[in-house]
């Protein structure tokens, strides 16, 4: 039965960790063939920024997911999904900061000046990178109570991505005039693993489906 499980556990990463290369190679390969359109600086910039976004949505629904359905393997993969997310969130960064603006920071203060968004992503990916580099064994024992609490914070970076987001589409958010579908997916999403987190709504999820 143990063997069973670890070997669910084992196939379950290897196909989060191909699945999480994946958009890195596709994005490499079109980058050598010159396919990344008109504005390259762009084009990655709105794939890694989906990709960080949709890791991070994956690895918040890990707990869920184990919690409601008791899946113990699934839940496990919260840490590599959201390594990924940190990976692409900070891909994201890079190709704004360090290809588009040269590390300069005179322009980069007057571009977050022109897109205050931008502050809301920043913080995201500090979250995001703070959570990466205290995600291992040793320093989750090391920090006990402290960690759980700090990992936490994972939902605040999912609330401040959505965000992001939403602020980043051109056009008239309350009029629904531009590209809002995608971003107001997200951040349905996001609050329906937010509210999976209040007592009352987990217990109606779990009767409902598995009608305990
Ligand atoms: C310092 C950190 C960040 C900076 C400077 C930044 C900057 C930007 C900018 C300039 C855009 C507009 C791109 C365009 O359409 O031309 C954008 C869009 C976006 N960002 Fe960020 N961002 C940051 C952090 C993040 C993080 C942490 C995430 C997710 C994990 C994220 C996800 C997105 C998404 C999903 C979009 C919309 C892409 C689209 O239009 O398809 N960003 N960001």
């Amino acid at each position: 039965m143990d063997n069973k499980k670890n070997r669910d556990k084992n196939w379950l990463n290897l196909i989060v960790l191909i699945g999480g290369f994946i958009p890195l190679l596709l994005l490499g390969w079109s980058a050598l063939q010159g396919n990344l359109g008109f504005n390259p600086v762009q084009t990655v910039m709105q794939r890694t920024g989906n990709l960080g976004m949709i890791f991070l949505i994956l690895s918040l629904s890990c707990t869920p997911i184990n919690k409601i359905f008791k899946l113990p393997a699934v839940g496990r993969l919260r840490k590599p999904l959201g390594l990924f997310a940190a990976l692409y969130a900070f891909l994201h960064f890079a190709a704004f900061a360090i290809w588009d603006y040269q590390l300069n920071l005179g322009l980069i203060w007057n571009e977050i000046r022109t897109k205050p968004f931008i502050i809301f992503g920043a913080i995201a990916l500090v979250i995001l990178l703070i959570l990466a580099a205290t995600s291992f064994k040793s320093l989750q024992r090391k920090m006990g109570k402290t960690w759980v609490w700090l990992h936490r914070l994972v939902y605040v970076a999912g609330v401040l991505v959505v965000v992001h987001y939403l602020l980043s589409i051109k056009g008239d958010l309350f009029n629904l005039q531009g590209d809002f579908a995608l971003p107001i997916i997200a951040m349905v999403i996001v609050s329906l693993l937010l509210m999976v987190r209040i007592p009352a709504f987990y217990q109606f999820l779990r009767h409902w489906f598995v009608k305990e």
